[in-house]
């Protein structure tokens, strides 16, 4: 079972790793679960490489740990990103030019390890635009701010 605070640090993805993290799980009941979390933990997200070593482990077919790997919203199917702007699209924000630095912001930043999203007031109207980076309140936002500022 899946204990909170036993979480490492993200790794980058290892075959071994993942197959030891399945061998010492997999005498449990319903043991596919865990071992989805306990990767899901170790390296920030369940690779694709790693489903055949699980089904192999388990004695199931790729398409059944699939299955559940795809099912269940908890399991990260990609690294995540490591900065999060929260940009708002409400109108104070529209009224100044936040649709236009949101789209600046998305090519800036597609592909890399800045996710763009768009919230709707984020109470900080009159410093608009705003966003949310990694979860702090900033107003009178540009691209340039917003990316230096998702760097730091
Ligand atoms: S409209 Fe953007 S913070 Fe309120």
């Amino acid at each position: 079972m899946r204990k909170p605070g036993k979480t490492l640090a993200p790794a980058p993805f290892d075959a071994d790793e993942v197959r030891r993290l399945a061998e010492g799980l997999k005498a449990l009941d319903g043991a596919l679960l865990p071992i989805l979390h306990a990767i899901n933990d170790r390296f920030g997200h369940v690779d694709e490489r790693a489903v055949p070593i699980v089904a192999d482990v388990l004695n199931l077919t790729r398409a059944e740990v699939h299955g559940v790997l795809t099912f269940y919203h908890d399991f990260r199917r990609a690294p995540a990103p490591r900065h999060v702007v929260r940009l708002c699209r409400a109108e104070a924000c529209q009224a100044m030019g936040a649709d236009a630095l949101h789209a600046e912001l998305e090519k800036a930043c597609r592909g890399g390890p800045v996710l763009v999203e768009a919230v709707y007031c984020l109470g900080n109207c009159a410093l608009s635009p705003a966003a949310l980076i990694d979860g702090k309140l900033y107003g009178r936002l540009d691209v340039a701010k917003v990316l230096e500022l998702a760097r730091t």
